[in-house]
């Protein structure tokens, strides 16, 4: 069984003044040249369904210059439920509804359409900066699991606390052991529950992504996947003992921590560590390796979200397919053909392998307007 958008509305989003699309169960494919808007329309998806852009984290440029909100629309089809998603921006913010009715927290409209986007930008995840791959967790784990979303908050409210204390306090006389470490000890049992959540989360994908890894390289590859610790010789794997082994760290840092004024240790500091046979990826592996991970951590979240919710995701392939051979071109369309509804942007139809599909739909995106071409 898999997730389907039956059908998008976007109205003043991004270049688009007013698009209905229906989509067909199988594949679509956006074929256009260069800045015609076929990833804005890929992005609209993706908002819909982690209320985030995948490309800015400022709301505000998904409007259409010149107007004061921008709408996506979305029907969702699910075994067995249909529902209407909508997310509207304005400069008061974004407003989300599920089923007509508003939404106060946007994690409790998160995940009601699942999504996985891949994109030429994800190579970052393996040679970008940490923060990129903690954002990368997040943002996937957030969709399985959206009341993660909440602890994360609360993670991130009591580090801010921390911290303000510490910079605040940490040099002058005032400093209040007692109440610092009832701080510490609320920071500790949050950040347990994050890592918690984070290392089953890895341990999950890394399974479901070493497999694929073989499958694509032909069994060359032995993909590893870890979550790390950045800094500090904690053991993420003894979690039972986590909450005591930050302590200990704390207490042997107190000083330092007071000196820079921060928290040092902790999720917000942490990272993940690609391998190949035993070899860190993100060094030593060729630009070919690296894209063919990238391909199999997103093959490996499809097959997590079919574990997790029962169904398949929505994927959406943005400019990807030309980047890679034949043979990881047809693992990939093998894997997906016919079960996961997929929307592709590309330049040209050119060399792409459309055999034994069951629906295909192609248009031609020119300037915010979609032409049917097939
Ligand atoms: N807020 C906005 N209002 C109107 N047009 C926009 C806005 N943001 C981006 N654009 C336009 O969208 C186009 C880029 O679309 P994009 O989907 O990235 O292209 P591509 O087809 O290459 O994927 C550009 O022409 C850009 O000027
Ligand atoms: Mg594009």
């Amino acid at each position: 069984m898999s997730m389907k958008l039956k059908s998008i509305h976007l109205s003043h989003y991004r270049n688009y003044s007013n698009l209905q699309l229906e989509l067909n169960d199988g594949l679509t494919i956006l074929v256009g040249n260069n800045a015609q808007g076929k990833t804005n329309l890929l992005e609209a998806i993706f908002l819909l369904s982690v209320t985030k852009s995948h490309r800015t984290n400022h709301d505000q440029e998904l409007i259409q210059w010149g107007q004061d909100f921008a709408l996506v629309e979305g029907q969702v089809q699910t075994e067995n439920y249909s529902y209407p998603l909508s997310l509207q921006i304005s400069s008061k913010g974004k407003q989300a509804k599920f089923n007509y009715i508003d939404q106060a927290k946007l994690s409790s409209f998160i995940g009601k359409l699942n999504v996985i986007l891949f994109a030429p930008e994800d190579l970052q995840i393996i040679k970008g900066a940490p923060g990129l791959r903690r954002k990368f967790i997040d943002t996937e784990l957030g969709q399985s699991h959206p009341v993660y979303l909440q602890e994360l908050l609360t993670y991130h409210r009591l580090l801010k606390q921390r911290n303000r204390y510490l910079k605040d306090y940490g040099r002058s006389t005032k400093f209040d052991d007692l109440y610092f470490e009832v701080l510490s000890q609320q920071f500790i049992e949050q950040a347990v529950k994050v890592i918690g959540y984070r290392t089953k989360f890895v341990q999950d994908l890394a399974r479901l992504a070493q497999e694929i890894q073989e499958e694509l390289s032909g069994q060359k590859d032995q993909l590893t996947i870890s979550y790390d610790a950045s800094h500090s010789r904690l053991n993420y794997q003894e979690i039972d003992q986590l909450a005591q082994a930050f302590t200990d760290l704390f207490a042997a840092n107190q000083q330092r921590e007071k000196d820079q004024g921060v928290t040092l240790y902790g999720p917000h500091r942490d990272d993940l560590s690609f391998y190949l046979d035993g070899k860190p990826a993100q060094f030593f592996g060729s630009q070919g390796q690296q894209r063919t991970i990238v391909l199999s951590l997103k093959l490996a979240e499809i097959e997590l979200i079919k574990e997790l919710k029962g169904h398949y995701p929505v994927l959406l392939l943005d400019d990807v397919l030309s980047e890679l051979d034949a043979h990881r071109q047809t693992v990939l369309m093998t894997r997906i053909a016919n079960q996961v509804q997929t929307v592709l942007t590309t330049a040209s139809l050119d060399g792409l392998n459309l055999d034994h599909l069951a629906h295909l739909s192609i248009y031609q995106v020119d300037q915010g307007h979609l032409e049917k071409e097939k």
